[in-house]
């Protein structure tokens, strides 16, 4: 198709330096070098973790991108504690992950939070990769798709359609992240076509085209070929998986 997969991986508060050194160097062990035409390969490592594992991968010259998990949205100043997207950038990352459900549940981010994440990172030509995704609740209210379209619109309100290249959605349903079970192909697919009418709507006709639409949420080697399958799946993010190059390298070679 027009867009390049996107498999990307998400270690959470997982791995300390030494042990996401291992990883990475585990994950250059097993995967055979790739063609970054055929697809992309990002980690959104623990932000300590960046800068080691940056090294590890140009050192192996594996093209895989950096990616941080989280950072404020104000470029510099009195904010105690966090660290801004010109810190990011500077430590090797090329993307951001902007609104996972665990920040917007146990961190409080709330789409105007997001929203300004969004438009932080972009500013700092960082590629956005926005979650979004509904809960157990809103699904059983068969709500889903005007609650992640409610998502997409905050997140994106202000962004100019030449940044859509610049940006991707995962679709993360809360009732599947980390219960060792992925949604049914045909719900992510179902989702997925949403998002881009969503997007088409947002950006405009051409450039809605533009950002790839990931699927997350207990992707497994098994359960990865089937989503990526989907018409309007255009990748994974991966959390529990991707924690181990045993499990990790399978999935992305099942993947492509
Ligand atoms: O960002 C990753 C997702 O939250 C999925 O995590 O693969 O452990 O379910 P999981």
């Amino acid at each position: 198709g027009m867009r390049v997969p996107l498999i990307a991986a998400n270690w959470k508060m997982n791995k300390t330096i030494p042990e996401a050194v291992v990883l990475a160097q585990d994950i250059c062990n097993n995967l055979d070098r790739f063609d970054t035409s055929d697809f992309e390969l990002v980690v959104f490592a623990p932000a300590l973790d960046i800068k080691p594992v940056k090294t590890v991968f140009e050192f192996e010259k594996m093209p895989i991108e950096l990616g941080a998990q989280n950072f404020y949205y104000e470029q510099s100043g009195a904010f105690t504690g966090e660290i801004s997207p010109a810190m990011i950038q500077s430590a090797g990352c090329s993307w951001a992950l902007v609104g996972h459900s665990e920040r917007r549940e146990l961190f409080g981010e709330t789409n105007d939070i997001v929203h300004r994440k969004v438009l932080a990172a972009l500013e700092h030509q960082l590629n956005v990769m926005l979650c979004v995704g509904e809960s157990a609740y809103v699904r059983d209210s068969h709500e889903e798709l005007s609650f992640v379209e409610q998502q997409l619109k905050a997140a994106f309100a202000q962004v100019d359609a030449s940044c859509a290249c610049h940006c991707a959605v995962a679709y993360e349903p809360l009732w599947a992240i980390g219960t060792g079970v992925s949604a049914p192909p045909e719900s992510a697919e179902r989702m997925g076509a949403h998002i881009r009418s969503v997007l088409l709507d947002i950006f405009g006709m051409k450039d809605g085209e533009q950002p790839r639409i990931l699927y997350g949420g207990s992707v497994t080697p098994g359960s990865v070929a089937n989503l990526m399958n989907m018409p309007h799946i255009d990748g994974v993010l991966v959390g529990k998986a991707s924690l181990e190059a045993r499990s990790f390298v399978p999935l992305v070679q099942a993947a492509v």
